[in-house]
């Protein structure tokens, strides 16, 4: 029966490939990865979140795909190094990844929109240029161990696989990067930091890893609907219309569209674009 519900769907832009996705969790990686599976992949979700990854694995296998979790934090070489692996010993390939795993802020935790609201009531009214000054370099540090390096260590493990395992050629990687990356009003100074440096870093890894046929591309999405944005809602009218009268489609994005932009990356389709970012971003 569930099997007849999903004939149809399955257009097999991805038939045969084997994806790892990390923050497959929720939101942008969640939707990925059952879109990544509609079309035929494999999937490993890395998530720290064991309950949200297991619900991941559950939607997959309900569109017909097949999954497996694996718990990782992306910040640690052994659970990345564990979680590249898991895509040979259970699919047998690795050939393509998206790194959704993000904070947008040290004490994020997704889901829980508490440490959200906590960092609000407690920013205190000051300049810009007072907020810099005061500026904890902590923050900066811890922002950019998630979302920097943890997005390196992920790449540099599934790329290892894939040299060791002969599966590289017509490899994609894709980064999640964020309009935050190229304008500063969106992000502030540690996750737009943060998400620039992503950037920078696809642009890299893209002339490193041309020579064995592996594209590497970015997504910057705009305001998207997830668990990061829920606390935007909350802001201030004043803020809010600040925020999202900056986007002219008027309203925030889906995850699902954004995995449609991942799905056009991960696909042969995208077959000469490498260094890239794409803006799904209304506008
Ligand atoms: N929502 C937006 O508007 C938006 C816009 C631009 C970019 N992004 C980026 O998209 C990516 C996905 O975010 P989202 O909006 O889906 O939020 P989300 O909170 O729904 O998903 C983020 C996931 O990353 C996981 N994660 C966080 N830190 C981790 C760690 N150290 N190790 C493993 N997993 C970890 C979380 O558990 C969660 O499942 C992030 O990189 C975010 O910065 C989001």
């Amino acid at each position: 029966m569930a099997e007849a519900a999903t004939v149809g769907r399955m257009t097999g832009r991805l038939d045969n490939k084997v994806a790892v996705v990390t923050g497959g969790g929720n939101g942008i990686g969640r939707a990925t990865a059952i879109r990544f599976a509609e079309e035929g992949a494999a999937i490993v979700i890395g998530d720290r979140q064991e309950a949200a990854g297991a619900e991941t694995v559950r939607l997959v296998e309900a569109v017909g795909g097949r999954a497996v979790f694996v718990k990782v934090d992306v910040t640690s070489r052994l659970d990345n190094d564990a979680m590249a692996r898991a895509a040979i010993e259970n699919f047998g390939s690795l050939n393509v990844v998206l790194t959704a795993a993000g904070v947008p802020h040290p004490d994020y935790v997704s889901g829980d929109i508490e440490p959200d609201l906590k960092r609000m009531r407690d920013r205190a009214p000051t300049t810009p240029a007072r907020a810099f000054t005061e500026f904890d370099r902590d923050e900066l540090a811890a922002v950019m161990e998630v979302n920097l390096t943890g997005t390196m260590l992920s790449l540099q493990a599934c790329v290892a696989q894939m040299l060791d395992h002969d599966c590289a050629r017509g490899a994609s990687l894709i980064t999640i990067a964020s309009i935050a990356a190229k304008h500063p009003d969106a992000g502030g100074l540690s996750y737009g930091t943060s998400k620039a440096a992503v950037w920078y870093m696809t642009k890299v890894l893209a002339r490193s890893l041309a020579g064995e046929g592996i594209r590497v591309n970015s997504i910057g999405p705009g305001f998207i609907e997830t668990h990061m944005t829920a606390v935007v809602d909350l802001m201030p009218e004043e803020s809010k219309a600040r925020l999202y009268g900056q986007v002219p489609m008027g309203r925030k994005g889906t995850p699902r569209e954004i995995a449609n932009t991942a799905l056009f990356l991960a696909s042969d389709e995208a077959s000469s674009f490498t260094g890239e970012i794409l803006h799904p971003d209304g506008g």
